[in-house]
């Protein structure tokens, strides 16, 4: 795909609906007894994953635009597939099926695609087998991953890493185990697995960076309507604040205090965003964001703040590309196992455009200033890398060719659509 610089990006858009919170409502409406109803779901293709894995477990789901209905048939309602389940590109539907599956009365096997069989899955292996769960995979950690379900006994993990991921697979293990489980993590990730099991009726508790979930007899059906994804928001807040003479409004932003680190960093660089009407919309923060052309100055992005942005670094590099002075990501080792290695990604493609970016065995060095040239850029089969390199391109001083334009459809199907709306 071509992309063309651009002079300024002006109007209001609504952003596509959460992927985190998607997810979580088809897996916990299909564990509720009686019908869920999801409004605004994301219709891309990890959610997508989800509902199909699901209907392989026996849960009817409907779909009528994007409102989903979801016939759950309570905590032990699952039935044994008959095939493997492709998880498809969906690390969060591999990872949080794992602990629901350790304990189900029937075996199943996780997989997905080439990029999903090379992420790490040993992190949720290990307090899966300490709960007395029964998995195998390949070289012991990765996809797929075959589990016989069973009986599981509650524990305390203490996780080396910052991961909702890995926090939700335990949670919801623990909804099944003999006795209370605790997971303490190094930071709190994002917490919508918390919110939305305590919604269903899950009794959940927090102290610190630990959550403690009870075994639970039996969840109950709710009525969801999903927020705007800030990751997706993210695109276009960081093409707002870069594009000359831009102003535009974002409607319906989810900012959950566990993902709005985005915000506030950019807040922090001088941009000019102004939150606007903030609401709650079922149990979670949302508003809507206008942001204009601003001058940013480069910042330290380190420690607790970086799980509240961990998918939005891709972007955000692209910012301090445009900033004046240097920014310093640090503690962000977890981005060399998402999508794609996205120290190595986001450091090669935009060096190719003139970039003064540094890789770092936890994060990057970046200083701003220099005016970034068109080149050929890959997307590594990595929908954020896409987006981010699109924000760079089209304010890039000539052409860009982007190559492998079309795993935007993972979290952002109309992403082009509507940048093309704003232009
Ligand atoms: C997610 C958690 C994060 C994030 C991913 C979605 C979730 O991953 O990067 O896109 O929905 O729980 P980790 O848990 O591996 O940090």
């Amino acid at each position: 795909m071509l992309i063309k610089p651009h002079q300024q990006l002006r109007g209001s858009l609504s952003i596509p609906s959460d992927k985190s919170i998607s997810h979580r409502s088809v897996m916990f409406g299909s564990l509720a007894k009686g019908e869920t109803i999801i409004h605004n779901f994301l219709m891309g293709d990890d959610c997508l994953s989800t509902i199909h894995v699901f209907r392989q477990l026996g849960i009817s789901i409907t779909l009528e635009k994007d409102t989903v209905y979801v016939k759950g048939k309570g905590l032990h309602g699952l039935s044994a597939p008959l095939a493997p389940l492709d998880c498809g590109n969906s690390g969060t539907t591999v990872r949080l099926l794992s602990g629901i599956l350790s304990a189900q009365s029937f075996s199943s096997t996780l997989t997905g695609d080439a990029s999903i069989q090379k992420r790490p899955m040993a992190r949720v292996i290990t307090p899966l087998r300490q709960m007395k769960a029964t998995l195998s995979a390949k070289e012991d950690r990765f996809c797929p991953l075959h589990i016989e379900g069973g009986h599981l006994e509650g524990i305390h993990y203490v996780s080396p890493v910052a991961s909702a991921q890995v926090k939700s697979c335990i949670l919801l293990a623990g909804l099944y185990a003999s006795s209370p489980t605790t997971v303490t993590e190094p930071f709190i990730s994002r917490d919508h697995t918390e919110r939305m099991l305590e919604a269903f009726g899950a009794k959940v508790t927090r102290l610190g960076t630990s959550v403690t979930i009870s075994p639970c007899e039996e969840l109950y059906p709710c009525e969801i309507t999903v927020p705007g994804d800030i990751s997706s928001a993210a695109f276009f807040m960081v093409a707002g604040l870069i594009t000359p003479n831009s102003d535009l409004t974002i409607r319906n932003v989810g900012i959950n205090p566990t993902r709005r680190g985005i915000l506030d960093v950019l807040l922090e660089m001088g941009g000019d965003i102004k939150i606007l009407n903030e609401r709650l919309v079922c149990g979670e923060p949302v508003c809507d964001l206008r942001v204009r052309t601003s001058s940013l100055h480069g910042v330290t992005i380190e420690g607790a703040t970086i799980p509240t942005l961990i998918d939005e670094i891709p972007v955000l590099a692209v910012a301090a590309c445009f900033a004046k002075g240097k920014t310093l990501i640090k503690d962000a080792s977890e981005l060399r196992v998402k999508e794609c290695d996205r120290i190595v990604a986001i450091h090669t493609e935009l060096s190719k455009m003139g970039g003064a970016v540094l890789a770092t065995e936890d994060g990057l060095i970046i200083e701003g200033g220099k005016p970034l040239h068109g080149a050929t850029l890959e997307t590594y089969h990595d929908h954020r890398m896409a987006m981010a390199l699109t924000i760079a391109a089209l304010n890039a001083t000539s052409p860009s060719q982007l190559l492998g334009e079309e795993c935007v459809r993972i979290s952002f199907p109309n992403f082009f659509e509507l940048l093309a709306e704003l232009s």
